[in-house]
């Protein structure tokens, strides 16, 4: 068609930050553990609690082949913050069987393996895996550290950590880790390479929704013990084995093994900045409570302090000090926080942020506190947030987006009119929904648009970035895995062009000539909304001239064509509608009609929402 595009070489377009790509690592979909954190073994500190879902117990990952081994949370625990340890009477044989189909190991290559054990009255201690074996003689009654190296005579994906002793002992923190880890930083190779290869601006993490939810306070006040609590940094920190292992947001169990200090050094690894996500004390993803109490709130603003000078303080202060005996004596160069993610109370929300940022602000001036835009792209939360941090003069607002291919198509002016003198844009969570090679051009067209306003839009993220392909609790996702082998989405290799040519500067361009439909697509179209305990009805697909390509009244007890793509609520048909029964948790809705042809973007989907 006659189309024709001029650009004008001159310097009023926006310039363009190296850090306007970034990634969002959340741990979701076994991100963490069995996935960016090279540690093979599963549930190696027998912390696993039905708690954190159906099914897990103590021994979840091991198998007793022989013996009498069993969990104890006694006085003879390895320390208060983790509990639970691995008693056998007797002699006695185990197995892990890993993540995914099993451990991974390659011949040749070592394996750093380590336990903290103790024998009632000596024991021999032997452990095989891929082939090589090792034994150790524990000769006290009280903890110590063995550690030992097992170079594999056999390449699987399918090993089994094989731990046998001979006496009756204790063992905790049962662990295998490959020697060759990414910059020999105990980040699985394949996994950190392929989000280095993006050349990533910044790193946003833990979450998301991980960051917020749970507990407020967490704590089991018998024991003195953290679980089911919102993310807080400084569990996360120092030996492994004091690390209070903890329930997700996602429903599993997360070992901290990857921890702050192992996401500040990944960033530095990779070139990129860090951007931690706090949280702000009320929950966010759909759950409505926030909590009254002021002693608790100034405990996670000085936590957020606190986190300032771990990556920033020199090494005498009391928290820059971890970070040197930890290995980073310099500063990570932390340049900005965000307060909170999707938070459903925005008067709540906002009033903590606020106590955030005056803190941050009175002793960090010159980093950049960031605010959000609560759960939704658009309404009256959203519109609320962003008239509260306009007129608190707010540096930065994060804002979230999972829409359509078509949505993307539509939108790409957003930020044409956003105000340029406001709070700046970070879009810290965009995708458009299902996983076709459509939406990855969807995504191409609406990036041209962020960038065309990158004097508002400063930094932007697609989400989430990985997936294991045996436990997903969300897709898309931007990079795949399994225990050995990740391949990345067309997104990523189109997240990728655009991260490895940042721009400097948008050239002003006009465009003259017929508009370009976008081309027929076949595929999916999504329904997308937050709602609690949701109950549709009566879906129709149309095209703009009004045929119908899918209709359902769920008449028949079937919800035909339709799969929920994401996992967030259990879906069903009841009495002839679509229900999402969660009333638990507000819920992502993403029904997709599968089959549909249709011969433009313009279709329309409605349905009845009772
Ligand atoms: O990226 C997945 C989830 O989507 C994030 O945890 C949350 O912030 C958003 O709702």
């Amino acid at each position: 068609p006659d189309y024709t595009i001029t650009a004008t070489p001159s310097d009023s377009g926006a310039a363009i930050a190296d850090s306007m790509y970034g990634v969002f690592f959340e741990d979701i979909n076994y991100a963490a553990d069995g996935g960016l954190y090279a540690e093979l073994v599963r549930n190696r500190s027998f912390e696993f609690l039905p708690a954190d879902r159906s099914g897990y117990n103590g021994l979840t990952g091991w198998t007793v082949n022989a013996g009498t081994a069993t969990t104890a949370s006694d006085d003879a625990r390895l320390n208060d913050r983790n509990r639970t340890y691995l008693r056998t009477t007797g002699a006695a044989s185990l197995t892990n069987a890993g993540y995914n189909s099993g451990l991974a190991v390659q011949k040749g290559q070592i394996y750093d393996f380590s336990v903290w054990a103790r024998a009632d009255a000596g024991a021999q201690l032997t452990v095989s895996l891929g082939g090589a074996a090792l034994t150790k003689a524990i000769t006290t009654d009280s903890w110590a550290k063995y550690t030992g190296t097992l170079r594999a005579t056999d390449t699987t994906d399918a090993g089994r950590l094989s731990v046998d002793v001979d006496n009756s002992a204790r063992l905790d923190m049962v662990s295998v880790i490959p020697r060759d880890t990414y910059k020999g930083h105990g980040l699985r190779k394949d996994l950190a390479e392929k989000v280095a290869a993006l050349k990533p601006g910044f790193v946003r993490f833990p979450g998301g929704c991980l960051v917020n939810t749970g507990s407020m306070y967490g704590y089991d006040a018998a024991n003195n013990y953290p679980r089911a609590r919102s993310y807080q940094w400084k569990d996360t920190v120092g030996p492994v084995e004091t690390r209070a292992t903890n329930t997700n947001f996602w429903g599993y169990n997360q070992s901290y093994g990857l921890g702050y200090y192992d996401y500040f050094q990944f960033s530095e690894d990779i070139g990129a900045k860090p951007l931690p996500v706090l949280p702000a004390l009320v929950t966010g993803c759909g759950q409505n409570r926030a909590t009254n109490d002021p002693a608790l709130l100034q405990k996670y603003i000085q936590d957020t302090l606190d986190l300032i000078e771990f990556a920033n303080g020199p090494t005498t202060s009391t928290w820059g000090k971890l970070r040197a005996q930890m290995g980073h004596p310099k500063p990570f160069g932390l340049s900005s926080v965000a307060i909170g993610n999707e938070e459903n109370l925005p008067d709540q929300y906002f009033a903590n942020y606020l106590q955030f940022r005056d803190a941050i602000k009175a002793k960090y001036p010159n980093v950049t506190v960031i605010s959000n835009s609560g759960p939704d792209d658009t309404g009256a939360t959203f519109d609320n947030l962003w008239a509260k941090n306009r007129a608190a003069g707010s540096d930065m607002i994060d804002e979230h987006y999972y829409n359509s291919p078509s949505w993307f198509l539509q939108n790409n002016a957003r930020y044409d009119a956003y105000d340029r003198s406001g709070p700046k844009v970070f879009l810290g969570e965009y995708a458009s929904l299902d996983a076709k090679f459509a939406n990855s051009l969807a995504e191409a067209a609406y990036m041209t648009g962020l960038e065309r306003n990158a004097d508002v839009v400063k930094m932007a993220s697609y989400a989430p970035l990985l997936a294991n392909i045996d436990n997903t609790q969300w897709r898309p996702d931007l990079i795949w895995f399994d225990n050995d082998e990740s391949w990345g989405t067309t997104s990523y290799q189109m997240q990728k062009l655009f991260m490895n040519n940042v721009g400097d500067r948008v050239v002003p361009s006009t465009t003259t000539g017929a508009v370009v439909q976008p081309k027929p697509i076949t595929g999916r179209v999504g329904l997308s909304t937050w709602a609690t305990a949701a109950k549709y009805d009566d879906v129709k697909v149309t095209t703009p001239d009004g045929a119908t390509l899918l209709s359902d009244d769920f008449g028949d007890g079937n919800a035909d064509g339709w799969t929920s793509l994401s996992n967030r609520g259990t879906w069903s048909v009841q009495d002839g509608a679509y229900v999402q029964s969660d009333t638990a948790a507000t819920n992502t809705m993403v029904a997709a009609a599968t089959d549909i042809t249709a011969t433009d973007y313009d279709i329309t989907m409605k349905a009845t929402k009772t």
